[in-house]
């Protein structure tokens, strides 16, 4: 029965056609994808031989011999057997075998088929995601000062009182945006603009970042230009594109209102002392999405901002918005559900879309454990290198060549309400960057002779996929449930 039938069970035999020409991708010339299409179909690469297209030849074992070597494999234990041997299993000439894929993800994570994960690649399985109350090394990640924000996290009236900073107005120079403008809760904290807007309209060079993956991620920014939430949260405060202001403008403001000194004193305690080093007001340069010199991530003392008479400080006010952003987590989806071994939390078709993502679609390579992110930085080609909106991402922070074009790999916890996606908003619908992904991203550069060594190189795991446009709809059917 095809997928797009009418009349599709819930559970049983799917067939998704196989066909050869399925490079569907609009936003590339077609003389690169045919290339680059003939290319994969002549050469056959270790890929697309290990692929479902090229391992079901015609006459292979029918579909019940099928479903039974499936079975035997799942029933045999979780012996770990090889991605390869597992991709063609649930798959027979006549397409997805339902059941089979049904039978093979039944129960926990742990007794599921393994992943196609390229050699080298470090992953781990998709969990719960931890709640902000476990220990704190589950989550911290490698923030600097984890102790003192896993203490803050832990202290209701430190969340609370970032909670209200995070919605105030009040911290932007001339009241007109908050951090909850750029970052809204229903949209899985980003905005819903493909680049951010600041006070007085003024555009950012990147789209808002989704917050989920903050508190977990060793360092923050598409581009990992800071080490710890307490160091990032200053940066928008300055940045003339953001929120246009300074510490000292801030804590001054803050100190005058009528209800946050009660608030801090309150979250934190009496005035700290006159001479605190630990004042977390990043310098403007430091964390400006605006600015090419973002490398530096000095910590400058705000002069003034903390004086024994009162409890609100510049390094309180980034503790308190810290502990709120890292007590941040995503609603929970069916997704969780069927993690936590419920099998009827997916659909037929959101299930193949769980299946596709692990194997054939190569997806687990960076999108994996409980965030769906390894919060490492790849090129997946998309740095713009040479043309007007080039953004050269970690190599911008790092200047090291090999970061050319990499970007954080975002989480995809609540993605769909997360659009327009990627760094600079690319892709106002989920469906084109599949297709994107499917036609293996764009091509960075064109060769240059001599080669050119600032270059962006495109990272090794991001290949053609040949997905035909059913199972495309089987991964954004999934990529909805997260
Ligand atoms: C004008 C829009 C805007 C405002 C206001 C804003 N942000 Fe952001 N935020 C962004 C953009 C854009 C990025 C990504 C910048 C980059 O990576 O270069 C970002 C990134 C972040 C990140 C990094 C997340 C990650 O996983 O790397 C955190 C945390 C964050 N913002 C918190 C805040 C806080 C706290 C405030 C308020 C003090 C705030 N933001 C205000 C636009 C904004
Ligand atoms: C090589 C690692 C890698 C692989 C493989 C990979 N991704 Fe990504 N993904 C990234 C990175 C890095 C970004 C951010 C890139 C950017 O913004 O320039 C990203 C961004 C995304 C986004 C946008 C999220 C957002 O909030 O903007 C989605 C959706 C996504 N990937 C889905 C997928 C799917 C589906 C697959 C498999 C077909 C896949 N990815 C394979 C690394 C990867």
């Amino acid at each position: 029965m095809p997928l797009r039938g009418s009349a599709r069970p819930r559970t049983g035999a799917l067939a998704v056609p196989l066909g050869a020409s399925r490079l569907g991708a609009s936003y590339l010339g077609a003389s690169y994808l045919r290339a680059s299409f003939l290319r994969a179909s002549l050469l056959c690469t270790s890929f697309l031989c290990a692929s479902p297209l090229y391992a079901a030849h015609p006459g292979a074992a029918p579909p019940s011999a099928v479903l039974a070597l499936a079975d035997t494999a799942t029933a045999a234990g979780q012996a770990d057997p090889p991605a390869i041997a597992d991709a063609p299993a649930c798959h027979t000439q006549a397409g997805w075998d339902l059941a089979c894929l049904r039978a093979r993800y039944a129960g926990s994570a742990a007794g599921w088929p393994a992943p196609t994960i390229d050699a080298g690649v470090h992953w781990t399985e998709w969990a719960a995601v931890p709640p902000a109350s476990s220990p704190p090394l589950q989550w911290t990640a490698a923030n600097a000062g984890q102790a003192e924000l896993a203490a803050d996290v832990a202290r209701p009236a430190v969340v609370t009182l970032g909670q209200m900073l995070f919605f105030d107005a009040r911290l932007s120079r001339k009241g007109q945006v908050s951090c909850a403008s750029c970052h809204q809760p229903q949209r899985a904290f980003t905005d819903g603009l493909p680049l951010a807007v600041g006070e007085d309209k003024l555009m950012g060079r990147r789209r808002s970042t989704p917050l989920y993956a903050a508190p977990f991620a060793p360092r923050l920014f598409w581009d990992g230009r800071a080490a710890s939430l307490k160091e990032q949260v200053m940066g928008p405060l300055h940045d003339p594109r953001e929120m246009n202001h300074d510490a000292v403008g801030a804590v001054t403001r803050l100190r005058e209102n009528h209800m946050y000194p009660a608030r801090f004193l309150e979250a934190f305690g009496g005035a700290p002392a006159a001479s605190s080093s630990t004042v977390a007001s990043a310098s403007s340069a430091a964390a400006s999405t605006a600015s090419a010199t973002a490398a530096t991530t000095t910590v400058a003392q705000a002069p003034a901002a903390s004086t024994p008479t009162s409890a609100v400080d510049a390094d309180r006010l980034a503790r308190a918005l810290a502990a709120y952003v890292a007590s941040l987590r995503p609603e929970k989806t069916r997704f969780d559900d069927f993690l936590a071994g419920r099998a009827d939390a997916l659909d037929d078709t959101e299930l193949l879309g769980l299946h596709l993502f692990r194997t054939q679609a190569r997806c687990m390579n960076c999108h994996n454990g409980p965030l769906l992110s390894d919060h490492q930085f790849h090129n997946i080609g998309l740095s713009f290198y040479g043309r007007r909106n080039q953004d050269l991402g970690r190599y911008e922070a790092t200047r090291d060549p090999a970061d050319l074009g990499k970007f954080r790999t975002p989480s995809l916890r609540n993605v769909a309400q997360a659009g327009p996606w990627m760094h600079n908003g690319l892709f106002p619908d989920l469906r084109g960057l599949l297709r994107m992904y499917n036609a293996g991203m764009g091509r960075e550069a064109p060769p240059a002779d001599p080669p050119d060594p600032y270059a962006p190189r495109k990272s090794e795991h991001i290949k053609p996929l040949d997905l035909s446009p059913a199972e495309i709809d089987a991964l954004l059917a999934f990529l909805k449930t997260l």
